[in-house]
């Protein structure tokens, strides 16, 4: 089955229609930092309002737990949705209950407004299936349909995400539908050379997707802080570099697999060092097999990828003609340690086939170091969901809409 996606055949014109959303968007003391996942379902928005639909939007942001907590609202992101559509997007102060419901009412065709942080309220992640399924309801006795254009949050079993549209009419909105279209292009039929790009810091977040994916790339290149762990299970010494020595008979295996599979692993030769965690550490670029010999001796932590590593990392990433590239190179926010990240991001953008930049962390990496969405083939609005995309697993919020996996899930 695929995905049950808008049509022009619909007849949405006075229908209240819940839009879940992924409006989780990076926060700096109230001021939104990367606005890019608002900007990613606004055609979904659009194109419902036009056609005259009563539009409640309802997003996440952050991990509040069941209570409201204020620097948690969804006002910033209510405010730049009204900025961006250029009409008013009021805040409805509440998730469900008599005030909510009447200014659903209150809306009329083509208006638009936002609830409250859905996970101010318990039960849109309550592990209880009843408890979701309970709010679930109360929505659906106030709205006709829902769509589902929150990617990022497509792996969630939330009853916003799932249970709502098991209970109602329910959609894909345009950005669910890009997102699925581009993604089973890599799943299903990369064009080759296709090389799978990975930073970050923990290795054992990406284990999943590194086994499924090792029978289907050409190349995987890694860096980031996840990379210390796989330099010590090939039995270098990495100072007080970020270290899972708990994975590294994990990563030993993994590394004898795509041996065995005849994958190209490509790892860093040469690392900055630093003597401290912050901008203004001294550092020293120190060969990837020798990382305790600088100044700091053992005492030295890994910041970024060297500028060898970087040219080889452009060379294996720009000649290949499908790349998926999740995590950044080093600590990007500080400037000193960006230029392992710049120089994935620019190799990227040579990429002659299909490019795609995944999950919010890395697409707010590149949009901070000076990049624009339309030098890649595509930005992923999902970092998680992406990924467990990747790895074959079931991802709830899209199989309620009709979508299954095209290989075996796990
Ligand atoms: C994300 O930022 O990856 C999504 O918004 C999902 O958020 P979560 O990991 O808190 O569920």
């Amino acid at each position: 089955m695929t995905l049950k996606t808008l049509t022009d055949t619909l007849d949405l014109d006075g229908r209240v229609v819940f839009l879940r959303v992924d409006a989780n968007v990076p926060l700096d003391d109230g001021v939104i930092t990367d606005d890019g996942r608002i900007r990613a379902f606004l055609p979904t928005l659009l194109w419902l309002s036009q056609r005259g639909a009563r539009v409640v939007l309802a997003s996440h942001l952050g991990r509040p737990e069941g209570v409201p907590v204020s620097h948690l609202s969804m006002a910033p992101v209510a405010a730049r949705t009204a900025e961006l559509l250029g009409s008013p997007v009021p805040l409805v102060p509440g998730v469900s209950g008599e005030s909510v419901w009447s200014a659903l009412e209150a809306l009329a065709p083509g208006d638009v407004c936002f609830l409250e942080n859905l996970r101010f309220d318990p039960r849109e992640t309550s592990k209880a299936a009843s408890a979701r399924l309970e709010l679930a309801m109360e929505w659906a006795s106030h709205v006709d349909a829902t769509v589902v254009d929150g990617f990022g949050v497509v792996h969630r079993k939330q009853a916003s995400v799932y249970e709502l549209p098991h209970v109602t009419d329910a959609f894909a909105g345009f950005l669910v539908e890009k997102e699925v279209e581009v993604l089973e292009r890599l799943t299903a039929r990369p064009d080759r050379p296709y090389t799978v790009v990975l930073g970050g810091s923990k290795v054992s977040d990406k284990l999943g997707v590194i086994e499924a994916l090792l029978p289907t790339v050409d190349q995987l290149v890694i860096g980031g802080g996840m990379v210390f762990t796989v330099l010590a299970a090939q039995g270098h010494a990495v100072g007080k570099s970020l270290l899972e020595s708990d994975q590294i008979v994990v990563v030993k295996g993994f590394l004898a697999l795509a041996g065995n599979l005849g994958v190209d692993i490509v790892l860093p030769t040469d690392i900055v060092m630093a003597e401290s965690f912050s901008p203004e550490a001294r550092h020293v670029t120190l060969p990837a097999d020798q990382l305790e010999s600088g100044p700091a001796g053992s005492e030295a932590l890994g910041l970024d990828i060297g500028p060898e590593s970087a040219a080889l990392f452009h060379n294996a990433i720009s000649q290949s003609h499908t790349v998926f590239w999740n995590g950044p190179m080093g600590v990007f926010e500080f400037d000193a340690f960006s230029h392992g990240t710049k120089a994935v991001a620019q190799a990227l953008t040579e990429v002659s086939g299909l490019s795609v930049v995944g999950g919010g962390d890395s697409a707010a990496a590149v949009r901070s170091l000076g990049f624009a969405d339309e030098q890649f083939g595509h930005i992923s609005t999902g970092g998680g969901a992406s990924l467990e995309f990747l790895e074959g697993k079931h991802l709830p919020g899209l199989e309620i809409l009709g979508w299954q996996p095209p290989v075996a899930p796990s």
